[in-house]
C-alpha cells in the first residue's frame, strides 16, 4: 500500500491511469504522472497544489456559510483552518469529500479540484473520491466492531484486492498504534481509550491509502498526553499524505501545521499563508486580534 497513490479509474480521472495535477506555473491544469510530480517536489523541497478551492460559496437554504473561498492547499503538508465557532471550517472541510452532499440543505458553488480536477463534476464517484480523501471526525468514531474489521472496513466496502492483513499492520502502525493492540486485534475497537480510538480512526482513514486527510477538531475530546501523541502522529503521516485539519487550539496549529488557513465570521477566508507568517506577521489587523485573543 505504499506505492503510487490514486491509480484506481473511479471519475476523479476519468481516462485512467493519467492523473492531472496543478502545475504552480501555469493557470491551466496539466496531464502528468503522479510519481513523476511527487518525485518533482521531493527534489526540488516545494510543495504542489493538490486541493484547490475557487469561488467556492456554500450555503444552506438562503443562509451563505462560505463566501468565495479561493485557496490552493499543498501536498504533503499540514494544512490548519482556524477561526471562530460557526465560520465555516466544517463546512469548507466538507467540500473537499463531498460529505456535504449528505446535508438536504446545503448547496455548494464554485469549483474544488482535486489535482486540477473538479469533485463536483458529474463523473465524480462521491463514494470513490471519499476513499481518496479520508476523514476524521472530533469524536472518536469506531464501529462496534474488532479493531481488525475497522480497519479493514474500508477496503472490504470498496472490494479491494490485497494482503487485508498485511494492509491493517500497516495502517496501524502508521497510527502509531500497533504495538498497543498487536495482540488484541479481535477485540473491540470500543474498548480502546479515547486516544486509542482516535488513533484507530485513522488507521481506517488511512487504510484505503488516500491522498488526503481530513481532520476535524482531531484532539479536542482527548487528553494532553493522547493530544501530543495525534499530533506527532499528524507530522508523521504529513510524509506520505496532505493533511487538513480543523483546530480551536491556535497553539496546536502553530506546531502542527505549515500553513494556516484563517475563516473569520461571514464565512470568509481572512488569511491563508505560512504558519510562521500567520502567527508572526499577519498582513491582516483582524487576524492579528483573532490570534492574540482580542475577539471571536
Ligand atoms: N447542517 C446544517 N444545516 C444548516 N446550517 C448549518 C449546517 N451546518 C452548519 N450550518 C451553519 O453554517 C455555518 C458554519 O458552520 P460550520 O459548522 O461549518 O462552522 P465551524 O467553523 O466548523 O464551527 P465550529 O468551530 O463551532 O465547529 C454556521 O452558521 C452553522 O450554523
Ligand atoms: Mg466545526
Amino acid at each position: 500500500m505504499t506505492d503510487g497513490h490514486g491509480q484506481a479509474d473511479d471519475g476523479i480521472e476519468p481516462d485512467g491511469g493519467e492523473a492531472t495535477t496543478e502545475d504552480p506555473s501555469t493557470e491551466m491544469s496539466i496531464t502528468t504522472d503522479v510519481s513523476e510530480s511527487v518525485s518533482a517536489s521531493a527534489t526540488t523541497g516545494e510543495a504542489d497544489t493538490l486541493v484547490e478551492a475557487r469561488d467556492v460559496s456554500v450555503y444552506y437554504n438562503d443562509e451563505r456559510a462560505l463566501n468565495d473561498i479561493t485557496m490552493e492547499i499543498p501536498r504533503n503538508r499540514v494544512t490548519a483552518m482556524i477561526g471562530p465557532s460557526g465560520c465555516g471550517k466544517s463546512t469548507f472541510l466538507r467540500c473537499i469529500n463531498r460529505m456535504n452532499d449528505m446535508i438536504d440543505a446545503a448547496r455548494v458553488e464554485g469549483d474544488l479540484l482535486l489535482r486540477g480536477k473538479n469533485v463536483y463534476d458529474d463523473d465524480v464517484d462521491p463514494v470513490a473520491l471519499r476513499r481518496r480523501v479520508g476523514m476524521v471526525f472530533q469524536k472518536p468514531n469506531p464501529f462496534p466492531k474488532s479493531i481488525y474489521d475497522n480497519v479493514a472496513y474500508g477496503l472490504e466496502i470498496q472490494g479491494a484486492d490485497g494482503d487485508y492483513d498485511a494492509i491493517v499492520e500497516e495502517s496501524l502502525k502508521r497510527a502509531a498504534l500497533w504495538d498497543e493492540v498487536k495482540d488484541q486485534l479481535d477485540e473491540s475497537g470500543l474498548d480502546l481509550s479515547g486516544g486509542q480510538q482516535q488513533r484507530l480512526c485513522i488507521a481506517r482513514a488511512i487504510a484505503p491509502d488516500p491522498e488526503v486527510i481530513l481532520m476535524d477538531e482531531p484532539a479536542s475530546a482527548l487528553d494532553p498526553v493522547a493530544t501530543s501523541k495525534i499530533e506527532d502522529l499528524i507530522d508523521d503521516l504529513a510524509e506520505e499524505y496532505t493533511v487538513v485539519i480543523v483546530t480551536h487550539n491556535m497553539q496546536q496549529a502553530a506546531r502542527i501545521s505549515d500553513k494556516t488557513a484563517v475563516f473569520l465570521t461571514g464565512g470568509e477566508l481572512v488569511e491563508f499563508d505560512d504558519t510562521d507568517k500567520i502567527f508572526e506577521n499577519p498582513d491582516s489587523q483582524r487576524v492579528e486580534d483573532y490570534i492574540t485573543g482580542k475577539f471571536g
